[in-house]
């Protein structure tokens, strides 16, 4: 049974991981034996989470570059190919939030949380699933959805829009790398105590509502999303493909 989530020899990159979701699931895949590569837009907290990591014994290293730079991507993949790092699994984890009723909304703004939430993970794994084709070896694409996925709320347009894209995305994923031995699926979390959601968690009515309205009556924590991601990365879900799994403390069985 270990054998079927072991992440022994297995590399993986975590796009927005110097924190939040994506510091635990890439603590939660290197517990699983993989080799985990950090990434963020700042060098200084990318580095900060690498040294914490290797400090628990886990192998780390890290890659600053922003997820939306086409560039910036294919430059980080032509460095790994040139050190001989070959990625096995991508968990598509890099997101941003932005608030504003549509009718408010500036295109720019707009195009930042699409770009940010969606087309980078068209950009990232292209060059990952590239490579995992012309190796052979197949891989694991993880894309990090959201009860948005699903579900709409208000001033979160461009958000919810990315996040349903997301979703869709992983399926287009699927329908074209399935035959390579590529399983891509999704992950939507609930709502987590993150950085992303502080002020949500000090607005009072907002935290009334979010354990009122979900039937575990509490937010989640990042790390209660490792199992999933675990599963989704390993030979467990060998044919599992196409799918989000959402992991909401039940909030969208009882919407
Ligand atoms: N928290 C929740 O309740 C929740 C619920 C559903 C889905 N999610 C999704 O889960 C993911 C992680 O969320 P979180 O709550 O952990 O967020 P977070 O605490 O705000 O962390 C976001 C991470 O993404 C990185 N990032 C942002 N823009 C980037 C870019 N252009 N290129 C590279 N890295 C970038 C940040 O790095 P820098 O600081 O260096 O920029 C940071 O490490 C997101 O996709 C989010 O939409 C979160």
């Amino acid at each position: 049974m270990t054998q079927l989530f072991d992440l022994s020899g297995r590399t993986a990159l975590v796009t927005g991981s110097a924190r939040g979701i994506g510091l635990a699931l890439a603590e939660g895949l290197a517990s699983a034996g993989a080799r985990v590569i950090l990434n963020g837009t700042r060098a200084e907290t990318v580095a900060g989470a690498v040294e914490a990591l290797n400090a628990k014994g886990f192998d780390a290293s890290g890659r600053a570059f922003d997820v939306t730079d086409e560039n910036a991507v294919a430059d980080a993949f032509a460095k790994w190919d040139e050190a001989g790092v070959a990625i096995d699994i991508v968990i598509n984890n890099a997101g941003i939030q932005f608030r504003k009723p549509l009718v408010e909304l500036e295109l720019s703004d707009w195009q930042r949380v699409i770009d940010t939430n969606l087309t980078s993970a068209f950009i990232v794994s292209k060059q990952a699933a590239k490579r995992m084709i012309a190796r052979g070896t197949g891989g694991k694409i993880v894309n990090i959805g959201s009860l948005t996925s699903e579900a709409a709320r208000a001033t979160v347009g461009p958000y919810t829009a990315a996040k349903g894209g997301i979703k869709m995305l992983t399926r287009a994923m699927s329908a074209e790398w399935a035959a390579s031995n590529i399983q891509a699926n999704a992950i939507g979390p609930g709502y987590i105590l993150t950085d992303m959601n502080k002020p949500l968690v000090e607005n009072a009515t907002f935290d009334a509502w979010v354990k009122s309205s979900n039937p575990s009556q509490r937010w989640g924590k990042p790390e209660e999303l490792v199992g999933t991601a675990v599963f989704l990365s390993s030979a467990a879900s060998s044919y599992v493909n196409g799918q989000i799994i959402y992991v909401d403390g039940g909030w969208l069985a009882v919407l």
